[in-house]
């Protein structure tokens, strides 16, 4: 009885002295080093990146994981019909099927993703079951939804009547370009009604530091909208649409995903980052990268990437004017335009 009591006197002494050291560990106790302040920030893709920033900041907030964070982030609007680029109500390829890519990484180079998954509205927590319950890092197409059905998710119709729509107006012209912002005009100039809003939105990408300093990110959408069936673009590829180095930063990516897999844009922004360019010089090197290596297609196509460092630095640039991405720290809730190469 007397040495529990000790040692809980103990305990609350060591406990006691860490408050009164801002949380810092003190030389040769026991006790392990924990940030004074909550250092916490998550950045998104797009403005619909507010929404999900605020449920990823609800775990952030209490100290919660950056893994646990991003996953519930983009949660928000894979669920959301009114999104036609992520998840449930995500515009479907050329045949009528939407098919979901995503990933997850995390602080210690786990990773977990999913390519043309259909009928699943979670793709971003498949991945993250990849991750965790398999020694692979990516299940694809049918492979990817019997893995889904057996770890307890429910069989879903993903292809909402207003997708369905716009799918079947589509097929009138069926003109096949990969080139998201134009296609989209285009889309948005036939259906008044779009709910993109003035801009073309496509895929979330989320990276974000914990109290703990840890960073981790995820990355999911439908892809390009009317898209050959089977097609992947970068957002389920570690490396393109997605990278987490815990030591430097993290970047993730938008737009047209075949321009950013040939650069694997996302692990060339944070090797800029480690080479001690500031996240947004970064990013703006990763786009004059696509510039270089397609000069002409960059006018016409769209690309953003956006980045967080070690240090909870930001930025994004893109190639079009349009891009915009949201931020949420205990200091900060924006959404802001990010820099551009043309426009
Ligand atoms: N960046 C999304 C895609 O190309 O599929």
């Amino acid at each position: 009885m007397k040495s529990t009591r000790r040692k809980f006197l103990q305990a609350s002494v060591i406990s006691s002295a860490a408050v009164l050291t801002g949380g810092q560990a003190l030389a040769g106790s026991i006790v392990q080093p924990r940030p004074a302040t909550n250092g916490s920030i998550v950045i998104s893709t797009w403005d619909f990146g507010r929404a999900a920033n605020a449920a990823a900041w609800s775990i952030l907030e209490r100290k919660g994981r950056a893994l646990d964070a991003v996953e519930a982030g983009v949660r928000v609007p894979e669920a959301d019909p009114s999104n036609q680029s992520v998840g449930y109500g995500g515009l479907p390829d050329r045949d009528g099927r939407v098919t979901l890519d995503a990933c997850i990484m995390d602080e210690f180079y786990n990773c977990g993703s999913v390519m043309a998954l259909e009928h699943i509205t979670h793709a971003i927590s498949v991945a993250r079951l990849v991750m965790e319950k398999t020694p692979h890092i990516v299940l694809a197409g049918d492979g990817a939804l019997q893995f889904a059905l057996a770890n307890g998710f429910k069989k879903e119709n993903l292809l909402t009547p207003e997708s369905e729509k716009a799918w079947k107006e589509w097929l009138k012209r069926s003109r096949y370009e990969p080139a998201i912002n134009v296609e989209n005009q285009l889309f948005r100039k036939e259906n008044s009604s779009y709910p993109g809003g003035a801009e073309n939105h496509d895929t979330i990408g989320m990276v974000a530091l914990d109290a703990s300093g840890n960073l981790s990110g995820a990355c999911t959408t439908s892809g390009l909208a009317y898209k050959i069936h089977g097609r992947v673009g970068d957002s389920p590829i570690i490396g393109a649409g997605l990278y987490v180095d815990n030591e430097v930063g993290a970047a993730t990516s938008t737009g047209v995903g075949e321009e950013v897999i040939r650069i694997v844009g996302s692990h060339l922004v944070v090797e800029l980052m480690r080479q001690g360019h500031s996240p947004e010089a970064a990013c703006k090197m990763a786009v004059q990268r696509i510039i270089k290596r397609s000069p002409e297609k960059s006018k016409n196509i769209q690309v953003g990437f956006l980045a967080l460092n070690k240090k909870g630095e930001y930025g994004a640039y893109a190639l079009q004017k349009g891009f915009t991405y949201a931020v949420k720290s205990s200091k900060t809730e924006l959404v802001k335009p990010s820099k551009s190469i043309y426009g």
